[in-house]
């Protein structure tokens, strides 16, 4: 059977090279030469563990190719997955422009039969109506159906995630697709959920969302842990025994990014409200996850009254680590805060530079090293929990910095280390450390008693 696959971003090309990792024959279609000849040369355009290895080793086999001809890509394609992007529109609903272009080639070339499968997460209900657009414009009496089979990897690990994915889900309204789609996943040997096309789309966007809602309440708990003086990782660790709650997504920080979790939980509440229904537990999670990743800044304004002039650190770019994207990532909207407050911004991120350098070309310095970017610095923030970044000692930040205060967003480290350290610790869900400050205290005691 031939397989295409359109868009080569995250979701498309992570599946065209996992379909052609289990024998598929696969042509990945995008609009970019360059990309194309990229990766027939195996070098994936997105940062992906694994994922260069899988495009080379099965473009020399023979079995995963690149086109930017998708004429003759989709002229006989028995099945055509896609992958395209489904950006947030200013409302918070889902811009179906891409996928609605590629249906539209789809059409114009078609002349065998095919299934088209859309990965791509949509509203639910569009699939029927890329049925009912495909259905209507296709000609030479070729029978086309829609499928729809959303994609539940998480970026960093999609080729794991795909390969070994917990669940496929396929939502189908024929057997004929099914059976075809049972048929493609063969390989994979994971537990297949088939349903009819709308609840397959309602289960992608109700996977997000509940992630979503749990780092959401996960974060307001440690709020609440730090006026109580209770202590967030504990208390998750102690929730995690429990198989009903699962000892994943319990981790308090400053708030979700990413492609996903943003975008989908404010498409679900923007589609409830068109149909009348508020969404009360997405709308909370949204402004949740909003009000928490300026935690930090609040607090470090709090305690600096202001910021201008001050060296800050940044350590940690990218939304979460393991990747380069930057998407709804808090420190973009964390640095142009302190930027507004006059503070002047040194940066690290082991592989998100070069795309922050977009965003922030010339207003802050970049950084090679966490030390390098530590030195006589009076504030760090920690945005990404790198191990990079986890694994730098504490000493470090003592030794490097000119004020060590550290305003830590993804909890890397112990709050009995630093008690053992001279440094202002601020951190998520557990009471701050003020070792530094009371060090201060003392030496200006110490002073006031010496002048006397
Ligand atoms: C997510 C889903 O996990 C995936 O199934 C879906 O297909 C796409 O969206 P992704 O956005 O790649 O994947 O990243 P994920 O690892 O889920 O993290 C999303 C955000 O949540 C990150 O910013 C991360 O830092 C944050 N997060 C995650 C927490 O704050 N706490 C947690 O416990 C887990």
């Amino acid at each position: 059977m031939k397989i295409v696959v359109a868009g080569t971003g995250y979701v498309g090309l992570v599946t065209g090279a996992c379909l052609s990792e289990i024998g598929h024959n696969v042509t990945c279609v995008d609009i970019d030469k360059n990309k194309v000849e990229m990766m027939k040369q195996g070098i994936s355009p997105i940062y992906e563990p694994g994922l260069d290895e899988l495009l080379k080793r099965n473009h020399d086999a023979g079995r995963l190719d690149f086109t930017i001809d998708y004429r003759n890509a989709y002229k006989d394609a028995d099945l055509i997955f896609i992958g395209v992007g489904t950006p947030e529109r200013e409302d918070g609903s889902a811009n179906l422009d891409y996928v609605f272009n590629v249906c539209k080639q789809i059409v114009d070339n078609v002349k065998n039969d095919c299934l088209v499968v859309v990965k791509s997460t949509v509203p639910i209900g569009t699939n029927d109506k890329i049925e009912e657009y495909l259905k209507e414009k296709v000609k030479n009496n070729v029978n086309i159906e829609v499928a729809s089979n959303p994609e539940f990897l998480a970026q960093g690990t999609a080729v794991v995630d795909t390969l070994y994915a917990k669940r496929i889900v396929i939502g189908v309204e024929s057997k004929k697709a099914e059976v075809l789609l049972r048929e493609v996943y063969k390989g994979y040997n994971q537990p297949i959920v088939a349903t009819n096309r709308r609840s397959a789309e309602m289960i992608k966007y109700a996977s997000n969302d509940f992630l979503a809602l749990k780092i959401s309440f996960m974060n307001e708990i440690a709020n609440f842990c730090e006026m109580v003086g209770a202590d967030i990782e504990d208390v998750a660790k102690g929730m995690s025994f429990d198989p009903r709650i699962g000892d994943k997504f319990l981790n308090a920080g400053i708030g979700y990014g990413g492609s996903c979790f943003p975008k989908d939980t404010k498409a679900l509440h923007w589609l409830a409200n068109d149909r009348g229904y508020e969404l009360k537990t997405i709308k909370a999670t949204i402004e949740v996850n909003e009000n928490q990743k300026y935690k930090l800044f609040r607090q470090a304004k709090n305690r600096f009254g202001s910021l201008k002039g001050l060296k800050v650190a940044v350590l940690g770019l990218t939304f979460k680590p393991g990747t380069d994207d930057l998407r709804e990532a808090p420190s973009i909207p964390n640095v142009r805060r302190l930027l507004d407050e006059g503070a002047q911004i040194v940066a690290y991120d082991p592989v998100g530079i070069d795309n922050f350098k977009r965003i922030y070309p010339s207003e802050i310095t970049y950084a090679n090293t966490p030390e390098e970017t530590l030195k006589d610095a009076d504030i760090a923030f920690i945005f990404t929990e790198w191990n990079e970044i986890k694994s730098l000692n504490l000493s470090v930040y003592e030794e490097l910095m000119y004020t060590p205060i550290i305003f830590d967003g993804r909890n890397c480290y112990k709050i009995k280390e630093t008690k053992e350290r001279n440094v202002d610790y601020y951190s998520i869900g557990r009471k701050a450390v003020l070792n530094f400050e009371k060090h201060l205290e003392k030496e200006k005691e110490m002073e006031v008693a010496i002048g006397q």
